[in-house]
């Protein structure tokens, strides 16, 4: 029977501890850190998120601006936007929720951010400079992933790290630091053959491909490390890409949803906005 990862916990600690961390900054700089969330549209799953992103910033003491665009907007709208905040001086942190309506470009809209407020660490300086392994600000979720899996006593150097999901946003990211972490880093997606007798060699197992129960206990090995990243909304309610109640008797660890990554990604773009406002101020 696995451990299991609470993510909830882990996430309440991490944004307890930057709450002094902010009061210092704002002592210190003599200002608030400002985040900026844009929404386009009205996803709702979307609109789950950025409240509870705007919540987390509150609760840190960081201040949030939020911007709600309407699904419709020209790709114009939103780029102004962005312009306007990347040469607005006291915002630290610039957020634009995805997925962005069909008719907008990511890649155009995202390459607007500057580096320095990109707290997503979406921007191609950012991945490639984390792909570098050099200093650089890394996407919330993979870093989440990483802070749960450093939580538990299991040494990640050596280990078959098994990644299922090719995403910009999970996936790829999570599968270099797992490689930084000296882990022999095999990525599978919706084309990969066999996948079963792959993620059976998994140690650690890393789940992002978005279908509800897609890994089940005969593709887990005995005693894996079972991160669920996905979540899914059924019929029966949230659920995560792993089969938890069937996965749990194979796995030594496995992170639950709700109340695991998704509560990490939020406190760790609370840490990336601490440290974009920190950067900013050259401290
Ligand atoms: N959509 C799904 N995950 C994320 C995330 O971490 N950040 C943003 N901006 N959009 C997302």
């Amino acid at each position: 029977m696995a451990v299991c990862i609470d993510g909830k916990a882990l996430a309440a600690e991490i944004k307890e501890n930057l709450k002094t961390d902010v009061r210092n900054f704002t002592e210190r700089f003599g200002r608030q850190i400002t985040l900026a969330v844009v929404l386009v549209g009205n996803n709702p799953a979307s609109e789950v998120y950025v409240r509870n992103k705007v919540k987390a910033a509150e609760f840190v003491g960081i201040k949030s601006l939020s911007f709600t665009l309407p699904e419709n907007s020209e790709e114009s709208d939103v780029t102004e936007l962005i312009k306007n905040l990347s040469d607005d001086k006291s915002v630290d942190g610039i957020l634009v929720q995805l997925p962005l309506p069909k008719h907008l470009s990511e890649d155009k809209i995202l390459s607007l951010i500057p580096p320095e407020k990109d707290v997503d660490g979406f921007t191609a300086y950012n991945v490639g400079n984390s792909t570098l392994f050099k200093d650089a600000i890394v996407s919330c979720t993979p870093m989440g992933i990483m802070y749960m899996l450093n939580s538990i006593p299991v040494p990640l150097c050596g280990k078959n790290a098994v990644v299922i999901g090719r995403s910009n946003i999970v996936g790829k990211p999570v599968s270099m630091l797992l490689l930084k972490e000296n882990c022999t880093v095999t990525i599978c997606h919706s084309k990969t053959a066999n996948i079963k007798e792959i993620t059976k060699q998994a140690d650690v197992l890393v789940v992002a491909i978005g279908k509800p129960k897609f890994v089940t206990a005969d593709m887990v090995k005995d005693g894996a490390v079972v991160i669920d990243v996905g979540i899914n909304r059924t019929e029966s309610g949230l659920c995560g890409d792993v089969d938890f109640d069937a996965v749990k008797d194979k796995a030594s660890y496995i992170s639950p949803v709700p109340g695991g990554v998704g509560p990490m990604t939020i406190a760790m773009l609370m840490k990336n906005a601490y440290l974009c406002a920190l950067r900013r101020e050259n401290a």
